[in-house]
């Protein structure tokens, strides 16, 4: 059992930003003789519930790997099934995400996406860019590598960086992710214990959390358990525990 409840005291350790690398769909189609859409189809019903939950208990940022850059490689029934996946989901949630004042956004290359899945991410991107409540961000042909080579190349074509030595905070104003704060806690469901180039430089200080659960199972209860985890750690940035402590106390 998971107490769903958190005291004032934990409320306020709550992540502001929770990554999801949601793996396993196939995995929980095969162990039911099912073909792997089959999987990705409840992968995606999986999507709201997690976001409600982020809401209610107040976790304001959330970022879901939907697609990395190397999925690319996977056979196209799976990608062009993927991608009608995304459309319906966005089509549907549209209405939701207005009522609900959830602004999307979108990390990766859109452009590499076919034209339908695309033109529906900038749609809702655009339609939703005044809500400021919640903000739910999908990684869409999303590789960390490519964004951190892309941003060097900006950053070295702006004149007033040339011969400057790069700070962190000018350089990451040029990451897909400048609009979000670092994520403070990764989920990855399914086992896996790797980033798969997701927000490598992002994930610094991040916490991570490893569900043994295939992100379909990986229910509201499972998401509550894993912020329950995340708020009895102690974050320490390269400090030591008995200066965090006197900070608490002074
Ligand atoms: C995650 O599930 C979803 C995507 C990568 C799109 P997988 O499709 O990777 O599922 P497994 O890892 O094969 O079980
Ligand atoms: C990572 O999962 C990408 C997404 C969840 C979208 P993968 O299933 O593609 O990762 P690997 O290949 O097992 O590392
Ligand atoms: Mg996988």
């Amino acid at each position: 059992m998971v107490e769903e409840h958190f005291t004032e005291e934990e409320k306020n350790k709550l992540p502001k930003h929770v990554a999801i690398i949601m793996d396993g769909n196939g995995r929980w189609a095969k162990s039911r003789k099912r073909p792997r859409l089959f999987g990705h189809r409840n992968g995606v019903e999986n999507v709201r519930s997690v976001v409600n939950t982020a809401r209610e208990i107040g976790v304001p940022y959330v970022t879901l790997y939907a697609f990395s850059a190397e999925n690319q490689n996977r056979p196209e029934e799976e990608k062009s099934g993927l991608m009608r996946l995304l459309e319906e989901f966005l089509k549907r949630e549209l209405n939701a995400m207005l009522r609900d004042g959830i602004r999307l956004r979108a990390i990766g290359d859109l452009d590499g996406l076919p034209e339908f899945a695309n033109r529906i991410v900038r749609e809702t991107i655009e339609k939703t860019k005044h809500n400021s409540d919640w903000n739910l961000t999908l990684a869409l042909n999303y590789g960390s590598r490519q964004e951190v080579l892309d941003a060097i190349h900006a950053y070295s074509q702006s004149d007033q960086n040339i011969g400057q030595k790069p700070e962190w905070d000018d350089f990451s104003q040029h990451l897909q992710t400048r609009d979000l704060p670092d994520p403070d806690l990764i989920i990855r469901t399914s086992g896996e214990f790797r980033l798969s180039n997701f927000l490598l430089l992002q994930a610094a200080y991040s916490e991570i959390y490893v569900s043994p659960l295939h992100w379909p199972d990986f229910d509201r209860t499972a998401f509550i358990g894993a912020l329950r985890d995340y708020v009895s750690r102690e974050r320490r940035f390269g400090k030591t525990s008995e200066q965090l402590f006197s900070l608490q106390s002074s």
